[in-house]
């Protein structure tokens, strides 16, 4: 393989509280190495169009505790296309490009994936998304700032909630993955999580949420995973049907939506996204290639984009239990 000698980087897909900690650190990381850096704008779409300056030590000065990303994002249609690939690597020809940091989630590694498949260049990922939902590291740069986000919400709308002896059906983030909805009813003393990766009755929910008010309880919280592409599920079907079954009941719902992604990350992803950031620059160095770089029981991991992309990461079972037993 020659030798780096200058590398970019990009974030892509949905932005992540985090993302401007991982770019600070690759560019510093990659500078230290003696190697140039080239910031790509808006992700691939970026590298599509040619959007590429050179990135400093100083251009990373000030945004560890920024929310967003300071290299903008997207999800690029063009680089779908093999056309779009096409002229994607011509830009990377044309600026010097040796390697490339892709920073983002499920989409963003695939497209990864496919790019070092057809122009032989090297890869590596970083997980950068709220959602967690990437197999072999332990938590994704975002995913805690969103988690302490949701909280905040959650415990606000608590208050409401017992005020007025309400059912409130809160709606997370998280289409395919459940990991935030779980974790923020743990955190929040929530009654229920509906999980896209369980299958949940409405008329059990129903009648558990019937007991709990009847019990002790003068409001519940149930957290739901927003719905899927094809429209099922979500906090809306879920109030409307237990609306139907117990109409006695006052429902509401409450979408927190993209104010998820926002906001100043936490220290926990601050100092993920500089590890990750660092390791990047090291496994390069290595001579690793197309690899997402992870961490899993505090140690750093290489996983292949085959598994950080195709394998469904597992919810703890163990939490589920934990929600359950808490919540009666
Ligand atoms: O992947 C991150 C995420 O926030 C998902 O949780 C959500 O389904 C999706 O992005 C929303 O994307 P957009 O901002 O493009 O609507």
């Amino acid at each position: 393989m020659a030798r780096i000698q200058t590398i970019g980087v990009l974030t892509s897909g949905g932005d992540a509280p985090g993302m401007n900690a991982a770019v600070r650190a690759v560019t510093r990381a990659a500078i230290c190495n003696g190697w140039k850096v080239m910031g790509i704008q808006r992700g691939y779409e970026g590298l599509v169009n040619n959007h590429i300056q050179e990135f400093r030590s100083e251009s990373v000065s000030n945004t560890i505790q920024r929310g967003g990303t300071i290299l903008k994002t997207a999800r690029s249609k063009e680089f779908m296309t093999s056309e779009g690939r096409k002229k994607a690597h011509d830009n990377v020809v044309a600026n010097g490009i040796d390697a490339l940091i892709v920073i983002g989630g499920n989409g963003s590694l695939a497209g990864a994936q496919i790019f070092a498949q057809e122009y032989d260049i090297p890869c590596i990922g970083l997980p950068g998304t709220i959602d967690n939902d990437l197999y072999g590291t332990d938590t994704t740069i975002g995913y805690d700032t969103a988690l302490n986000t949701i909280m905040e919400c959650v415990d606000k709308i608590r208050d409401t909630a017992n005020s007025h002896e309400r059912i409130f059906f809160i709606e997370v983030m998280g289409r395919d993955a459940g990991f935030l909805a779980q974790n923020s009813a743990i955190a929040t003393g929530a009654e229920a999580a509906i999980i896209p990766e369980e299958y949940t009755a409405v008329d059990q929910l129903a009648e558990f949420i019937g007991r709990g008010m009847r019990k002790s309880k003068n409001s519940s919280i149930v957290l739901v995973s927003e719905s899927k592409k094809d429209g099922t599920g979500g906090a809306m079907y879920y109030a409307d049907r237990v609306r139907k079954e117990y109409p006695d009941f006052d429902v509401r719902v409450t979408i927190l939506g993209h104010l998820q992604r926002g906001g100043t990350p936490t220290a926990q992803d601050r100092i993920l996204a500089s590890r990750l950031g660092v390791a990047a620059i090291e496994a390069l160095n290595d001579g690793q290639r197309n690899v997402m770089i992870g961490v899993s029981n505090n140690q750093i991991v290489y996983v292949p984009f085959n598994k950080a992309i195709k394998i469904n990461k597992p919810i703890d079972k163990e939490l589920m239990n934990v929600l359950n037993t808490l919540s009666i």
